[in-house]
């Protein structure tokens, strides 16, 4: 039987996974794809890190260069994270012609046309399966499995951590701030969770699935991020009394063409992350703890959903040893660019400016409990031609300000943000106004 032989760097979390999934599953592999892997070297930060799963010392080394210089060493796992020294991992190991098998989502999000050009002139590939959603094969499915489908929307939960918290706080009424520190405390959340809850991590997540859906790189500057700091138990609980679950989403949507080059693709694409309402009757809206889940909707196929973890030891070893089969078999029939890394088709993708972009809101206002207020609040809205299609005013909140909840029918973020700062100007209006999209995802 052939071997294919692979170097690894980065020993942590997912490399111990990627280490424990071959052993258990090196044979299986063997059997379906008639290759033997054969991991000869794995790069560590240091041999004597505290590991779940023990690597044996005779694969170690600290020197990652002895990995992708090993002239034995067909494939590269680079598994180090970070955007530096990784940036000069994967350009190294592509420069030997060596396909590269890599879970960093951050590094391809700021550096990956630099990375598949590299790829491309060296005869080599890139394969990011554990970057987007863990052990789900959601690039698979837009690359190959979507091929012939326009992509219309996409939806993703893509961070496991904001979903868990969001979940908690739905579920128990808890508060923002102590359902973050619990997180913490059982290693859901990082030390320093600024990308998680701040929307980053999905951001460079959502980036990569935009581009695959729609043919042109996505800069991550041009996606508007929101992440869930502000997201409070008394939001949590209207949106629940209206029937919706607030979810910090990925957003991917094609606007109608307008004044575009005729015969072209037509309009330019929505590529966002904030937290939003989804209907509690959509599938989304039960993802919860922190499953991730991606809903895509193809001219073709119509509605699809796909759902697991999406992140973790075993899920992210999954999708690596997804890419090892294709990069070894792709090695073994000399076809490299089988699947290419990325393969523009939109000579005109554009990514839609956030004010153009079209959605329904759920608005909170503070005000004051007095006799006209509503009448001045849907007088700027109805100047600024925004339609309320509902409203709600609840007993029980005493005090100087109470609350006023609005859900708006479909308007621009521009009109929306322009209203907002009127409303806000009102003498009535007491606290800045709490505005949340709502995205009925049909
Ligand atoms: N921290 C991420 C999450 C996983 O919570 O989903 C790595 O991208």
């Amino acid at each position: 039987m052939q071997q294919v032989t692979l170097g690894m760097i980065g020993g942590g979390t997912v490399g111990g996974g990627v280490y424990q999934a071959l052993q258990s599953n090196g044979a299986l592999l063997a059997s379906r794809t008639g290759l033997r892997f054969k991991l000869k070297r794995i790069a560590v930060k240091a041999f004597d890190e505290p590991r779940k799963v023990e690597i044996p010392e005779r694969l170690m080394t600290t020197d990652w260069r002895a990995v992708v210089d090993d002239p034995e060493v067909d494939i590269v796992i680079e598994l180090a994270g970070g955007t530096g020294v990784a940036r000069q991992m994967v350009l190294a190991a592509l420069r030997r012609g060596k396909p590269v098998v890599t879970a960093n989502k951050a590094l391809l999000s700021a550096h990956g046309q630099e990375l598949f050009r590299t790829a491309r002139e060296h005869g080599a590939n890139i394969y990011y399966e554990a970057s987007v959603a863990g052990g789900i094969p959601i690039i698979k499915a837009l690359r190959e499995g979507f091929i012939g489908n326009r992509i219309l929307s996409l939806y993703g939960i893509v961070n496991g951590t904001c979903n868990y918290i969001l979940s908690r706080m739905q579920a128990e009424g808890a508060a923002f701030d102590g359902v973050l520190a619990d997180a913490q405390r059982l290693g859901y959340a990082e030390a320093e969770p600024s990308l998680d809850v701040d929307g980053f991590d999905s951001m460079h997540k959502t980036g990569i699935l935009a581009s695959l859906a729609h043919g042109f790189w996505v800069e991550p500057e041009k996606i508007h991020v929101e992440g869930i700091r502000n997201i409070s138990q008394l939001d949590m609980g209207f949106a629940g009394q209206l029937g919706y679950t607030i979810k910090l989403l990925g957003v991917v949507k094609k606007l109608p063409a307008r004044g575009r080059r005729k015969g072209g693709n037509g309009g330019a694409v929505q590529v966002a992350v904030y937290p939003a309402l989804v209907p509690n009757r959509h599938v989304l809206a039960s993802v919860s703890d922190s499953f991730n889940a991606v809903f895509v909707q193809g001219d073709v196929v119509g509605d699809t959903l796909f759902y697991g973890r999406g992140a973790g030891q075993d899920p992210t070893a999954s999708a690596v040893l997804g890419d090892l089969a294709d990069a070894a078999l792709d090695l073994k029939h000399q076809a490299p660019d089988r699947v290419p890394a990325f393969v523009p088709h939109d000579d005109e993708g554009a990514v839609a400016p956030l004010a153009d972009c079209i959605s329904r809101y759920y608005l909170r206002l503070s005000v004051s409990d007095k006799p006209g207020v509503l009448a001045r609040v849907a007088a700027i809205l109805a100047a600024s031609k925004i339609g309320i299609s509902s409203v709600m005013q609840p007993e029980g909140h005493g005090g100087e300000a109470i609350p006023l909840i609005m859900m708006i029918h479909d308007a621009t973020n521009a009109a929306m943000a322009k209203a907002l700062g009127q409303i806000r100007r009102l003498p009535v209006v007491k606290a800045p106004p709490v505005m949340i999209r709502v995205e009925d995802l049909d």
